[in-house]
């Protein structure tokens, strides 16, 4: 990885965006990835605004990957305002906002939290809604308790 994109991974870190479980979300989305063992898990809220269903918030848990983080932390500032629609439209790319282009090796860390999005917002993806802080599984309690009704997607089970 090149000494800009570090710099801008590390950045963005230095103060992540919207880290944590969000209470009363409409949507969540997870997702693994097998080979590398990172999961990634994102809350949606929706508004309406201007007679539109818009994304008022999301955010994000995961474990670890710096470069994953990095653009779930940008991708969830991304998409507030849009449409469901909208942010599926989104490409990988797009999601890694000011990061820019990301090396061949770190691309599946993007797709990863677009693998999320896509869960969260796709319908025949949505996981059962979170009924509150009190039954809402963390990303941690998933692994520990995996029969909760989490839906976890693989991404490379997927068909793309
Ligand atoms: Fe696998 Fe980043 S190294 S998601």
């Amino acid at each position: 990885m090149n000494d800009d994109l570090q710099k801008r991974i590390r950045a963005a870190l230095a103060s992540p965006q919207n880290m944590g479980e969000l209470a009363g979300a409409d949507a969540v989305g997870t997702v693994g990835n097998a080979d590398c063992g990172e999961m990634l898990r994102l809350w949606v809220k929706f508004k309406e605004q201007n007679g539109k269903k818009v994304i008022d918030r999301a955010t994000f848990q995961s474990f670890g990957c710096e470069t994953a983080i990095a653009v779930a932390s940008l991708a969830t500032e991304l998409i507030r305002g849009k449409t469901a629609e909208e942010a599926l439209a989104l490409k990988t790319g797009e999601l890694a906002g000011e990061l820019g282009p990301l090396p061949p090796m770190k691309i599946h860390c993007a797709q990863l939290v677009e693998g999320a999005l896509r869960s969260a917002l796709e319908p025949q993806n949505a996981e059962p809604k979170p009924a509150g802080p009190a039954n809402a599984p963390t990303l941690l309690d998933s692994f520990s308790k995996p029969k909760e009704g989490v839906k976890l997607t693989f991404l490379d089970e997927e068909k793309r």
